[in-house]
């Protein structure tokens, strides 16, 4: 059976993984875009906007490993677009004509509307559905790859909670961001069903990895 991997899933020390109040010019709201910024400064990151900068060291070895043998992902109507994003027909999501996901993406939302495809093999199917639903098309989606769960925080945290995720890559940034979208809320002792490793970085984030079996 394909795994359910998150990957490169970034939280606050205070374990918010996006701040209040998103825009369409602001994606994680007023967190802006430090959660990430470990991120813009390796070679995956780079490599994905089409230039050659970056570093190669541990966050890249960490981050790349995102595309590696997925077909498919599933995100929340959260990360998908600001609230609201359902009342405007145009919206086709953060990432211009060409996102970067190349495989099917499944949206959760309560109001789903026809597929959408995208340059670069990117098509996004919108469902109402449960998560282990979700997982299922997923799979069938995904052609034998793994499917990675893409975010938000509510959905990683729903996916967790309902026991579907077999590997959980979080990179821990040294900020608190005192309110937002918090990913540990009604987990309680989930650090008993996984092994966990944890590696700090000279950028000053730490990588958890949780892995089950
Ligand atoms: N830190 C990171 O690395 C990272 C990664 C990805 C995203 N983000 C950020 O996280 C934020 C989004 O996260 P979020 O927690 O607010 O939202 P989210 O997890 O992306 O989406 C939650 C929403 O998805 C829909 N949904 C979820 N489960 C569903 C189900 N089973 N059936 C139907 N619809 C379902 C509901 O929206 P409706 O009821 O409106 O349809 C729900 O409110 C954005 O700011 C994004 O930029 C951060």
């Amino acid at each position: 059976m394909s795994a359910v991997r998150v990957h490169n899933l970034s939280i606050s020390l205070d374990g918010f993984a996006t701040g209040d109040g998103p825009t369409p010019d602001a994606p994680f709201g007023h967190a802006g875009e430090r959660l990430h910024e470990w991120m813009f400064a390796t070679r995956f990151w780079h490599e994905m906007h089409g230039d050659a900068g970056g570093a190669a060291g541990a966050d890249h070895v960490f981050a790349v490993r995102h595309g590696q043998g997925i077909g498919a992902e599933i995100m929340g109507a959260g990360k998908f677009g600001p609230p609201g994003w359902q009342d405007d027909p145009s919206w086709r999501g953060w990432w211009g004509d060409t996102p970067p996901f190349r495989t099917p993406v499944l949206v959760l939302t309560h109001r789903p509307r026809p597929s959408i495809e995208m340059g670069g093999g990117t098509t996004y199917h919108f469902l109402d559905a449960s998560p282990a639903e979700a997982l299922a098309r997923a799979r069938e989606a995904a052609g034998g790859l793994d499917v990675r769960v893409g975010g938000g925080p509510t959905v990683v945290r729903d996916f967790l909670a309902e026991g579907l995720v077999d590997h959980l890559h979080l990179v821990q940034a040294p900020i608190v961001l005192g309110r937002g979208v918090r990913l540990w809320d009604g987990l309680e002792a989930l650090e008993k069903t996984y092994t966990i490793e944890v590696v700090s970085t000279p950028s000053g984030v730490t990588h958890l990895t949780f892995t089950r079996g």
